[in-house]
Formats: C-alpha cells, structure tokens, sequence
C-alpha cells in the first residue's frame, strides 16, 4: 500500500497542493491545519482532501491538542507527517511517538536562516539584508528544537541583485514544489536512511 501522508499547513497551502498534485508512491490522506482562514483550506476543497481545523488554543491544553492529533494520525494509518508551513509547534509527544517520520520544508539552506521565527518572509528579509548571493530551500527531518534535525534534500536558488522578499519567495516556493514530493518520493521507496543524525540516500539499485 501506498505511504499515507498527513500534511500540517498555516498559510497560502502552495507546497501542500504541490504534495498532493505531485504524489507518486504516496497518498496524501488529509490536511492539518490549525487557522480557520487559511488559504490551505480552500486548496483542500478543490483537491477534495479531508480537512481538519486543530490547533492547541481550541483545545486549551497542548496534552488533549496532542491527543486529538495522535488519534487522527492511527486512525487514519498515517506513515509520514509533512509540515508545509506549519507555523505551530508539534508538541514532543508527536515528535517521540513519529521519530524520523517527520518532515519541514524550510525556505532558506540551513543551517543558515533557520531557527525560532525565521518563517516566511523573514526568512528571505535576512537573507536579502546579509546581502547572501545564493538561497534556497531544505527538507529536513523534524528533531525537538526549531529547524536543527537532520538535513534529507537541498537545493540553492540564485538571489538577484533587484529581489524583493517577495521576489526571492517566489523563486524559492517553485523549487520547494518539486523538493518536497521529490523528498516524500525517496521515503516511500525506501530509500532513506537515519543514523546518529546523519541521512544517508540509497541508489534505487541498492540493497540495504
Ligand atoms: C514556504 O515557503 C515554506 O518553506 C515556509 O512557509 C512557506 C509556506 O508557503 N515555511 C517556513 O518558513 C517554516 N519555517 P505555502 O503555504 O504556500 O506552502
């Protein structure tokens, strides 16, 4: 059976249209996300993939919030949770319980412009203002502090001398919209591997 994918999403849901239009070996099931507002929401209906509003405030309690979300996630069978722009913390539990099953895509070549509210285009003003020549995006597993596990997927992106946050933003979403399901694609075959923090990516032909 395919690899189910849950996809957390706060914002516009670019990336998370993109893992859905572009699935191969994997499905994604529904969509998490935690703002009533969310242009992810109105992407969700026209894909026609199940939506559902859970955040932490709704709950009043990260442990019941971690519950609700623990339950989705068995019921539903899910292998790999891909935060898309999820601006919300996942509680540790989630993290213990789907260890090196989770991933972040992040606009920006970490180590570099990563950690606690480096998002969106904050992320691209820093990069714009250390005057970087070069950007990018990362996929990367989710570990317990912001933005430090380890690296799967990189892919730099030149920054032009007239960009924008806006500008460089739209340059780095279209690479993250084939990084993402690239990265999903590998796992579900089967192809990564995890050890003491270092990600190691077989050939298809590798027998591992
Ligand atoms: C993407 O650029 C993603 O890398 C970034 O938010 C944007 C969401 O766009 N995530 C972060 O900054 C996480 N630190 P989208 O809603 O159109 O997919």
């Amino acid at each position: 059976m395919d690899l189910r994918v849950a996809v957390f999403a706060s914002g516009g849901g670019s990336n998370f249209q993109a893992l859905v239009e572009r699935a191969r070996q994997y499905r994604v099931a529904f969509l998490v996300c935690n703002r009533p507002r969310a242009g992810a929401l109105e992407r969700a209906k026209n894909l026609n993939i199940p939506a559902y509003i859970l955040a932490p405030r709704i709950f009043g309690d990260e442990n019941l919030y971690a519950d609700a979300v623990l339950d989705l996630l068995h019921k539903e069978n899910i292998g790999l949770i891909a935060l898309a722009g999820y601006l919300s913390k996942i509680p540790a539990r989630i993290i213990g319980e789907f260890q090196g099953r989770i991933l972040n895509i992040h606009p920006a070549l970490l180590p570099r412009f990563g950690g606690k509210g480096f998002y969106g285009s904050r992320v691209h003003r820093a990069v714009l203002e250390a005057n970087e020549t070069v950007s990018g995006a990362t996929v990367h597993f989710v570990d317990e502090d912001y933005d430090t596990g380890p690296i799967l997927l990189q892919k730099k992106v030149p920054v032009l001398a007239d960009d924008t946050p806006d500008s460089l933003a739209a340059r780095v979403l279209r690479v993250e919209h084939d990084l993402f399901p690239e990265a999903i694609h590998l796992i579900a075959q089967g192809r990564v591997q995890i050890q003491d923090r270092h990600v190691t990516i077989h050939s298809p032909a590798d027998d591992h």
